[in-house]
């Protein structure tokens, strides 16, 4: 089942609420703009490109709820709809869901595009009767065709992940035999770039739940990704689930099985890729690009092209979203484990040098470095 959907009469949107997990599986449906912008923000639903298909709902959801004939009279008058305030109403409401996580690109990408097509739409409508002025398609036409386009960005997210898992599995299995290596392939991750954090099979986890399915054997070691615990809470939980031979370590534990032998490559996932190759993923990645360099292992950027940004130049342009000081002082512990007060610093993600990158892995391959050509050729 879809842990991001739309609900069956298509004016709300269902999502399985990651904030819950491992603990409670828990499905909730969220109808107003408000719930749906806190979702995010609450991370219930996270995940670069999973916010990216929730936004694409949530605006096809409350693009549905304009055709409410009571919403008809109150933003566009007696007289009926009006095309243009249709898509007012949906811009103001995309720039709200924008607002609501800075860093991931997918979120402004699927809420343009899906304006894009409502627009499309609109003027598809005017070509049709070009005798006619101010021809209006209609809030029900409007809406359909926003619905369209995120059932399409949803798609699309599911062929992609299986993409990059066939070309992350291949890579590593390569690598692998290239070092001689044999036995089960050690993998380190960071945060959860899985089947929750996108559809199906995820980034970062796609080759290692493919290969389970194929007969090959990983051995993943997962960071618990302080302070929200991705790792712990939503990656170990995905894997087991899988029946991926898995380890949770603390973030300050990767050196030691580096250094140990245990880690043949690297995985994470991305939640925006400047057009150099810099990656903004979870606090933390950046360190362990570091490390790998240091102890000779291969560090892989997994992600679909919807999650790089080219007009983002390098990753000073990217917005670093910082959060709650709670979440390091007194969440998930049953007393403050800090002074009241204490200053924080809460940054949630990090960037990550391109030329740390061995290769980032998208859909349509593995782009080497200097990635401002291997990128760019995504643009075609
Ligand atoms: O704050 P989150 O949980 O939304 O952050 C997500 C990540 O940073 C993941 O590591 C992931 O790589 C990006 S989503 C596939």
């Amino acid at each position: 089942m879809d842990h991001v959907r739309l609900s069956e009469a298509g004016d709300g949107v269902i999502i399985l609420d990651q904030s819950l997990l491992p603990a409670e599986e828990k499905y909730i449906e969220l109808e107003t703009l408000e719930e749906m912008t806190e979702a995010i923000k609450k991370l219930q639903v996270r995940g670069a490109p999973a916010i990216g298909i929730f936004a694409g709902y949530a605006l096809a959801a409350l693009s549905k709820q304009q055709c409410r004939p009571q919403a008809i009279r109150s933003c566009c008058g007696a007289s009926g709809t009006s095309d243009e305030g249709f898509l007012q109403i949906m811009q103001a409401q995309g720039d709200v869901l924008k607002a609501a996580r800075p860093t991931a690109v997918n979120l402004a990408w699927a809420v343009d595009r899906v304006i894009h097509a409502v627009r499309v739409e609109m003027f598809r409508a005017r070509r049709e009767d070009p005798t006619r002025l101010n021809v209006n398609a209609g809030a029900r036409r409007l809406a359909k065709a926003a619905e369209k386009e995120a059932r399409a960005i949803h798609e699309e997210d599911k062929n992609m992940c299986l993409a990059i898992a066939k070309f992350g599995l291949e890579e590593v299995q390569k690598v692998c035999r290239e070092k001689g290596q044999e036995g089960p392939i050690g993998i380190l991750t960071h945060c959860n770039a899985g089947p929750l954090a996108t559809s199906e099979y995820g980034t970062a986890l796609g080759p290692i739940i493919l290969g389970k399915e194929q007969g090959v054997e990983f051995r993943v070691f997962a960071d618990e990704t302080r302070p929200l615990l991705q790792g712990a809470r939503l990656t170990t939980y995905e894997l087991q689930k899988a029946g991926v031979d898995v380890t949770l370590i603390c973030d300050n534990m990767a050196s030691s099985v580096m250094k140990k032998g245990l880690i043949h490559a690297v995985f994470v996932g991305c939640d925006r890729v400047a057009a150099n190759g810099d990656t903004a993923n979870k606090i933390g990645t950046s360190g362990l690009a570091i490390l790998a360099k240091h102890y000779g292992i291969p560090f892989y950027v997994l992600g679909p092209s919807s999650s790089v940004d080219l007009n983002c130049p390098t990753g000073e342009d990217i917005p670093i979203e910082e959060r709650d000081p709670e979440e390091i002082r007194s969440k998930y512990y049953e007393k403050p484990m800090a002074p009241e007060g204490v200053k924080c610093f809460n940054p949630s993600f990090d960037v990550t040098n391109a030329d740390l990158i061995a290769g980032i892995i998208t859909e349509r391959g593995v782009c080497r470095y200097p990635y401002t050509e291997s990128l760019s050729a995504l643009r075609d």
